[in-house]
């Protein structure tokens, strides 16, 4: 019976005839036996199988190299070894594949991430790229989890849109026609959808039709940005979590976007001690105490007013200005959240000129009802607001930033049929990873990174 290295490493007694089928990480040898450390991708630890010599030819075990796929029959025994509770005698052991040690890239030495992510394709046979993976399946189940227990209806908003939801013309253009043979402008009345179609950038325009109808909802899928920023923290291509809810103003979303952080934190603690443990010992030595921290204290709230006072009070020297109307720097960002409260912090009601066309109108008329989580080590991991609701002042703001309203009709129909008070926001769930694992560049947590410059496949 085959079982999986997860399987093995959990039994409680001794098993005869068990199949074991993965790649060999290391091997040593010694008087007569060759001790393989086996990983199958289940979990972290490797399972050490004990290969007398007698049971293979010496051209065989001339290929028992690091990286070689094999199936390997025999018996869980108790190890003597203090490190492992079981081992796998070796009875038989057929080579599936080999990784001749001068060509196979992944040798036993500790790679760069930098070398790694020149062979994306092979990385996630490494300790810390499975340990990513796996914790990325159960964090997005974790999601899933978190919002059915609370009665959200999981919706699937479209990746093809006809809208540029943030406004600030970061999309890709998406198109059938044959650009190869086009001479001038593009018309794209000829092309598929009979007018242009970008990737989306955010669901939550769609989102928000669905919460207007059946309350609580939330979108979690892929979402593409054109965005020429090259840092470590901007995916092309990246994944968000929407909630969107009807009755909510902003005090809501935030309450409900600190429980769901701190929901996930717990999650991945609990499901992925394992994994994690490699990036305590390797990434980041503060991890599990920072992570702690974000279960144990509110997460701070300052206005964006409030914000440019501290950072006018800090003293530090910022390469951006500190005035207001201006976005906030990932330098400002990083000081709120780092030095100053040293904890995830809300800053909320930013001045209407810097956000979207989407967000409401505050009583001060300067204002909209939004806000950013900001979090230690990764800066902005939500933004969300409280939805303009009122037809009359968004047709305003739509004109203010130069929005065509018959693109947007549908849109405004909400506002037009039984409009509600309504909030969201979005979660950048790769950034979330960067925050539960320590990892400092977003092209390490992602599996398949799309970023300015680079698409290897
Ligand atoms: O703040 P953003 O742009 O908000 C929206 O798109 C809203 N429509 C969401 C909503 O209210 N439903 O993006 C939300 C989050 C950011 O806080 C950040 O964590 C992540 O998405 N994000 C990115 N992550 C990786 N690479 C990028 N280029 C990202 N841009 C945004
Ligand atoms: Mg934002």
């Amino acid at each position: 019976m085959r079982l999986m290295v997860k399987e093995l490493l959990l039994l409680d007694e001794p098993k005869k005839d068990v199949i074991i089928k993965g790649w060999i990480r290391t091997r040593r040898d010694s008087k007569g036996f060759s001790f393989l450390e086996i990983n199958d991708g289940s979990c972290l630890s490797n399972v050490q199988a004990v290969l007398s010599w007698d049971k293979v030819s010496r051209q065989e075990l001339s290929r028992l190299t690091t990286g070689a796929s094999v199936a390997i029959f025999g018996d869980v025994v108790a190890s003597p070894g203090k490190k492992q509770k079981w081992e796998l005698q070796v009875e038989k052991l057929e080579i599936l594949g080999d990784a001749p040690a001068d060509k196979y890239p992944l040798q036993k030495k500790r790679h760069s991430d930098e070398f790694l992510r020149t062979i994306a394709h092979l990385r996630p046979r490494t300790n810390k790229y499975g340990a990513i993976t796996r914790i990325r399946s159960e964090l997005a189940f974790g999601i899933h989890k978190f919002f059915h227990q609370k009665g959200f209806c999981y919706i699937h908003t479209p990746i093809l849109t006809g809208s540029d939801c943030e406004g600030a013309g970061e999309t890709f253009t998406v198109t059938a026609l044959d650009l190869s043979n086009i001479q001038g402008r593009i018309d794209f009345s000829k092309d598929f959808f009979k007018k242009r179609a970008y990737l989306t950038v955010s669901g939550q325009l769609e989102a928000e039709i669905m919460a207007c109808a059946l309350g609580s909802v939330y979108t979690f899928g892929p979402t593409f940005r054109a965005e020429k920023s090259d840092t470590p923290r901007h995916a092309a291509e990246f994944w968000m979590v929407e909630p969107e809810i009807a009755f909510a103003d902003l005090n809501d979303v935030m309450e409900l976007a600190e429980e769901m952080v701190k929901w996930l934190v717990n999650y991945v603690l609990e499901h992925c001690a394992e994994d994690l443990s490699l990036f305590v010992r390797f990434v980041d030595k503060n991890l599990t105490q920072r992570l702690e921290l974000t279960l144990k204290e509110p997460f701070a709230k300052i206005s964006y007013q409030e914000a440019l006072e501290v950072l006018k009070k800090s003293g530090r020297k910022f390469e951006y200005p500190v005035e207001y109307g201006r976005d906030l720097q990932t330098e400002h960002e990083r000081y709120l959240t780092e030095a100053h409260f040293q904890k995830p912090v809300f800053v909320y009601n930013y001045p209407k000129e810097i956000k979207a066309f989407y967000m409401r109108l505050n009583d001060d008329q300067k204002t909209v009802a939004a806000m950013d989580l900001l979090v230690p080590g990764v800066g902005e991991l939500i933004g969300g607001s409280q939805r303009e609701e009122r037809l009359e002042i968004l047709e305003k703001r739509m004109e203010e930033c130069g929005l065509d309203k018959k693109d947007y009709w549908w849109y405004l129909d909400l506002r037009r049929f039984g409009t509600v008070v309504h909030s969201g926001f979005g979660l950048g769930f790769d950034r979330l990873m960067m925050y539960l694992t320590g990892v400092s560049n977003v092209r390490d947590v992602l599996s398949f990174y799309r970023c300015l410059g680079s698409m290897e496949f």
